[in-house]
């Protein structure tokens, strides 16, 4: 009997060129597994398309829930941007699809799983770390790293086995989607200075132009309401893409440090995210103490850095996962955007457990802070500066 390999499925031509690959030179059957993670396919057609290619068996997960509850979730938690501005759409999506490859692999008797990226990008080491880290017993297999096949091999390798791939949509770009948001790279973008052309956008095409307003409610650091109405987190995104993409806000054009050393110019299409990772800053700006705000923007860049390079599973990230959980208990409240032409930004918050104490920072009225305090606590503050400008004035250095 031959053996069986799990191939992560995205139905367009690389992984559909991949099923039938494997199974006609590595002599191994092919379950494709395709995972659903609010990019928004066409399920039945994928389905048929891996069939047609040679699948023995599909498997389409449903895996939005999940991927907003166990990984958006903590992305927002720790506010997470690699490099200060990419919110990690792919980054979070592959340590997903290796559990769901893993899980399969299982039910299947696999001895392998298979995906389908090229030897440049971020995206292997994501998944193949991922699958170690889970599964060390398991094979891992790149068929498009191995194929020497240009974008016109594989469509004519496609037509020699009747793939069809007229359907797989003939853009001029390389595209990965979900909930989270949209990545775009490839053709004119590959020249860094060349302005991305606007058919590059699909979430932020500039529609609406009545300002709006938008109130976003927290608990514990999660994302729970949206003007009042109560959502669950793969609700509420797609709800934020939709009101604030519109007046153009959400998106970043960026060059980016891949892993792998390339350095990359990226586009990305995230409104929802972008603005709920605002919201939820700013709403900690009012609600984390002194010392753990700073610590925790210490960390935040180190935890985008280990999700970003494929170390979702780690004892690092853990361990990072359990501090920023811990900072999370009274970050609830609600943040109020406000969206016009061009973008969306906080207009205010408020919080049942704020730390904000207006008698304590108002100018205005008789308050309970002890003026005479400041007096000790700012000479005593300074004295080591003062006593260093002392030594200069004498210019006896040391
Ligand atoms: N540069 C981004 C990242 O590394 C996006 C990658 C998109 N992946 C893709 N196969 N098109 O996370």
């Amino acid at each position: 009997m031959p053996e069986r390999v799990v191939l992560a499925y995205s139905g367009g031509l690389d992984t559909s060129v991949a099923v039938r690959w494997m199974t006609e030179e590595m002599g191994v059957e092919v379950v494709a597994l395709a995972v659903d993670l609010g990019q928004g396919g066409e399920w039945t057609t994928v389905r048929e398309r891996a069939l047609k290619a040679g699948a023995v068996e599909v498997v389409v997960a449903d895996a939005r829930e999940e991927f907003a509850r166990e990984f958006v979730a903590p992305a927002v938690r720790a506010n997470a941007l690699y490099e200060g501005k990419y919110p990690l759409v792919s980054s979070l999506s592959r340590p997903l699809i290796a559990k769901h490859l893993v899980a399969t692999a299982r039910e299947y008797r696999a001895g392998a799983v298979a995906h389908g990226c090229t030897g440049k990008g971020n995206d292997q080491v994501r998944f193949e770390v991922s699958v170690r880290a889970l599964a060390p017993d398991l094979d891992v297999v790149a068929p498009v790293r191995s194929w020497k096949f240009t974008r016109e091999d594989a469509i004519e390798y496609a037509a020699k086995y009747g793939i069809p791939v007229s359907a797989t949509k003939k853009s001029p770009y390389s595209v990965d989607q979900n909930l989270w948001g949209r990545t775009v790279e490839c053709g004119v973008l590959e020249d860094p200075w060349e302005m991305p052309p606007e058919d590059v956008y699909e979430l932020t095409v500039p529609r609406a132009e009545e300002p709006r307003e938008l109130v976003v409610g927290f608990e514990s650091g999660l994302p729970v309401s949206l003007d009042g109405r109560a959502m669950t987190l793969e609700q509420l995104v797609p709800a934020l893409d939709q009101a604030v993409g519109p007046y153009g806000f959400g998106r970043v054009d960026m060059v980016e440090n891949r892993r792998v050393g390339i350095k990359s110019r990226e586009i990305y299409e995230c409104p929802g995210a972008l603005a709920l990772l605002m919201a939820h800053a700013d709403l900690e700006g009012m609600t984390l103490e002194r010392d753990v705000a700073h610590e925790k923007a210490r960390l935040e860049p180190r935890w985008a850095e280990l999700v970003y390079d494929g170390l979702w599973y780690s004892p690092l990230k853990s361990a990072l996962d359990a501090f920023m959980n811990e900072t999370q208990r009274h970050v609830s409240g609600e943040v109020r955007l406000r969206c016009q032409p061009g973008t969306c930004y906080v207009a205010g918050r408020r919080s049942p457990v704020s730390l904000y104490e207006h008698d304590l920072a108002t100018y205005t009225a008789a308050d309970r802070f002890r003026h005479q305090d400041a007096e000790g606590f700012v000479r005593i503050f300074g004295l080591s500066v003062e006593t260093w400008a002392r030594r200069q004035g004498t210019g006896t250095s040391a």
